[in-house]
């Protein structure tokens, strides 16, 4: 290992000290975002990508954890705002928080990861007092200048208890696709537990680890992903600090995720979905050790399937490009061993990663232009999660004899 990630005493777990078993091991990984200056000497930080299940909680999380600082930084190059797909679904989602949860006379709704502001935008329309926890600099100023009220800390504890001294207590605090980020998840429950009102609701959607499974997609595993929940862990986790798992919601905004609601024990009546979605659970097995190696056996077999595909179409001098610099795909590209000799650049909207690098395996990034200039043969998805959007202002590639090749949930072409 080199750089300074740090092991949490063998094999115990984050939220109950239980013993993790591992499951998977992913290899010795980059930072997931860290695209490099094409001369950048510096060496890169790396650390052990391995992940296993809590024999006691269930809880499936990563052995290793990376300083947060070195992930979320002023330059976090993720802005939320760059698919126009989730502008619409997190309107929506606050929409619906509107209607549902903030209807006192002057609720107040805290989100923790509110990055560019993108759900927050719609709830300072609608004049809601709120307030966007931001540690990565950049998109916080991003909300800022859409009118956010951003607070540029970590939450936590300690951040939490201050917000609650300050500006009384929550009726919401939601957050999308960032409680599944923080391994000290006993620190943000508590702070939690001390700014949520009495009646209030606790909502979080990240990556459901049911769909991980079903779909193979263990690009859903890196650094940033230190956790992927089932509604058994999440529901252990609730009751440990005085919660209670009162709903889940299915989504596929990102490629399988749930929505969990999580209220003061004993002040909602839990949702038959809730006790529907334990049940598949415990029907399929999903925490069970036999599942998750199943599931590992199947990842081992997609890295065969599409290292075999790339260098095939190598050798037949087809070219191949990717399609989205995502953080997902530094776990494809890093522990299937692919380099630019097999892609030969990965094109993305996003300003800040044009002229990078990968992290890891130094694949060149280029702006969308590239990708017309001229087509390749294969485009690699590595945004797969946002294939509809991307087919969709991509026509003339396939018109142009182009095919989409992706990986989720086997090695396939389109
Ligand atoms: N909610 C947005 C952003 C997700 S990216 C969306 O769904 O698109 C995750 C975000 O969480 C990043 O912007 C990162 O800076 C932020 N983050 C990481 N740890 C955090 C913490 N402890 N508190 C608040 N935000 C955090
Ligand atoms: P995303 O899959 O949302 O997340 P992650 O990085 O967490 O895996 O990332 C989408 C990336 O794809 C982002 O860098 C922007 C890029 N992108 C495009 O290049 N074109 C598009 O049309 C869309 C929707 C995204
Ligand atoms: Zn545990």
């Amino acid at each position: 290992m080199t750089g300074n990630s740090s092991v949490h005493s063998k094999g115990a777990c984050r939220v109950c000290g239980g013993t993790v078993e591992e499951f998977l091991d992913l290899g010795s990984q980059p930072i997931s975002q860290a695209f490099l200056e094409p001369r950048a000497t510096e060496k890169e930080f790396t650390f052990p990508l391995t992940i296993g299940r809590c024999a006691s909680c269930m809880m499936v999380q990563l052995l290793h954890d990376v300083p947060r600082h070195l992930m979320f930084h002023r330059e976090y190059p993720f802005h939320s705002s760059s698919s126009q797909a989730m502008q619409a679904y997190f309107a929506d989602v606050a929409r619906t928080l509107l209607r549902t949860e903030l209807t006192d006379d002057d609720p107040f709704i805290v989100e923790i990861g509110c990055n560019d502001g993108i759900m927050l935008g719609t709830i300072k329309d609608a004049g809601v007092r709120h307030l966007g926890f931001e540690p990565s600099g950049g998109v916080a100023d991003e909300a800022r200048a859409a009118g956010v009220r951003v607070r540029g800390d970590f939450f936590e504890e300690g951040t939490a208890k201050e917000v609650c001294a300050a500006e009384g207590t929550a009726d919401v605090i939601y957050s999308a696709n960032t409680l599944c980020h923080i391994p000290y998840l006993d620190s943000v429950m508590r702070g939690v537990d001390a700014l949520l009102g009495p009646n209030g609701v606790f909502v979080f959607e990240d990556p459901y680890l049911g769909d991980v499974v079903t779909k193979t997609s263990f690009d859903q595993i890196y650094d940033e992903h230190f956790y992927l929940w089932s509604a058994e862990s999440v529901r252990a986790t609730a009751a440990r600090f005085g919660f209670e798992l009162v709903d889940v919601l299915r989504l596929s905004a990102h490629g399988g995720e749930v929505r969990f609601t999580l209220a003061r024990a004993g002040t909602r009546t839990p949702a038959p979905a809730v006790a529907e979605l334990l049940a598949e659970e415990q029907q399929r097995g999903l925490s069970e050790l036999a599942t998750l190696r199943r599931f590992a056996a199947n990842v081992n077999g997609i890295r065969d399937d599409l290292v075999r595909v790339l260098t095939d179409l190598r050798a037949q001098g087809r070219r191949v490009v990717g399609y989205g610099a995502t953080a997902k795909s530094a776990t494809v590209l890093n522990y299937c061993g692919i380099g630019p000799e097999l892609v030969e650049f990965v094109c993305d909207t996003t300003l800040e990663k044009h002229g990078k690098l990968t992290p890891g395996q130094h694949i060149p990034i280029r702006p969308p232009a590239a990708f017309a200039d001229p087509y390749p043969d294969y485009a690699l998805l590595f945004a797969w999660n946002h294939a509809e959007e991307i087919m969709a202002k991509e026509p003339a590639f396939t018109e142009a004899g182009g095919r989409w090749l992706l990986y989720v949930p086997d090695v396939h072409v389109v």
